[in-house]
Parts: C-alpha cells; structure tokens; sequence
C-alpha cells in the first residue's frame, strides 16, 4: 500500500498545536487537490481557506448558517460555542464546497465524487508536511445550494475541513476485511 494511504488518518482538532502552517505548504495541498479526478472536467471542488484572525469570520458565518437552518425552539446552545472552539484549535480551516456545474452536463453524485476525490488527494498529502486533519460534516452546514453565506446559488457546502500539526496518540484505525467487500467474478 502507498504509505501517504496507509498514514492517512483522522486528526480531530483538540489533538492540534498552534504551530503555524505556512502558505507554501497550504498552497501545495491545493494543488494535489486540484489534480483530482472529475467528469467532464468541471473540476467542481471550491475551497475558503481560514487561518489566524480569519477563523473568526468562520465562526461568525457558521453561527448564521446555524441559525438560519434550526429554529428558535430546537437550537442547541452547546453546538456553536463547540463549533468555535474546534475553529480556533486548528490553525487551518477549510470549508469544502460542490460547485455545480451551470449545464448539470453530469448528475450531482459524480461532482460530489470529485469533490471528495480533492478532499482526499489533500488529506493522504498531509503526512508527508507532519499535519494531520480531519473532515466534519454536520448536517446543518451541508444544506442546499445558495445557503452558505456568499455562497452562488450553485454553491453547496459539504463541511469543513481542518489541519495542523498535532500531538496525538496513536488510536485504532479499524477496518472490517477488504475481502468481504469484494466480489471476484473469473469466469
Ligand atoms: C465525507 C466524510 C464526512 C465525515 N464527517 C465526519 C463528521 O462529521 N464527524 C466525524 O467525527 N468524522 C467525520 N468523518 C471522518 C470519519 O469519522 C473518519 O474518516 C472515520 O472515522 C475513519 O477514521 P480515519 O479517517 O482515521 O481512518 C468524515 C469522513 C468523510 C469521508
């Protein structure tokens, strides 16, 4: 197996340090996510990157989209406050967005495959950089087209993503066998 596969790992924020991760290395991330693969080359992948004082404006926006997705009545006051320690415990803060294609020239699914392909190509390259990361995806910050703010009405939010260097101690990565997950038809 690749070794960039076999490190790849989920990395929650309270793990992290708040040691910097400069823009060279920010920037080469996206661009392994940039070579992911997609259908029709709509390269449907669009990323807001927030770092320093930016994170800020991320738990602002985050608390609105909240807001305007659970009413009154049914808001939990723990998820926002939880949300914006998570923001701040992590030097980077990605949210990933699905921009869809303005032709639909191929059905959704295959762009949030492309999508989720970019994501990965940048999580298996954190390894070789000494960060790790994780993707969240809580229910009310992947809504529908148009709801994220600033977002075009062909923008979805599909989570967040955050990285940083850490110090975490080495946790299971269980997996069920490979073999029952493949059918072999020879003849
Ligand atoms: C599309 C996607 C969404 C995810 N959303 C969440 C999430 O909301 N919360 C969470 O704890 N982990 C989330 N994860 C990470 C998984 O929990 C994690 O990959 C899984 O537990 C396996 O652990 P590993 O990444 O260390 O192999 C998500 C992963 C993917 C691919």
């Amino acid at each position: 197996m690749l070794e960039a596969i076999q490190n790849r790992k989920s990395v929650f924020p309270q793990f992290m340090t708040d040691q910097a991760v400069g823009k060279e290395t920010i920037s080469a991330l996206f661009e392994a996510a940039n070579m992911a693969p997609n259908h029709k080359k709509t390269e449907p992948w669009r990323f807001r990157v927030y770092t320093g004082a930016g994170r800020a404006k991320l738990s602002q926006n985050i608390k609105e989209v909240y807001e305007s997705a659970r009413a009154p009545e049914v808001r939990n006051s723990n998820v926002v406050p939880k949300f914006d320690k998570k923001v701040h415990q992590a030097p980077v803060v990605v949210t990933v967005f699905l921009h869809r294609d303005p032709e639909k020239s191929i059905p959704e699914w295959e762009e949030i495959a492309a999508v989720a392909c970019a994501v990965e190509n940048l999580w298996i390259s954190l390894d070789q950089y000494g960060l790790g990361g994780y993707w969240s995806s809580p229910g009310f910050l992947c809504g529908d087209y148009g709801q994220w703010p600033d977002a075009a009405d062909n923008e979805r939010c599909l989570g967040v993503f955050y990285f940083g260097h850490y110090e975490m101690p080495e946790l299971p990565r269980q997996r069920g066998n490979w073999e029952d997950k493949v059918s072999w038809i020879t003849e």
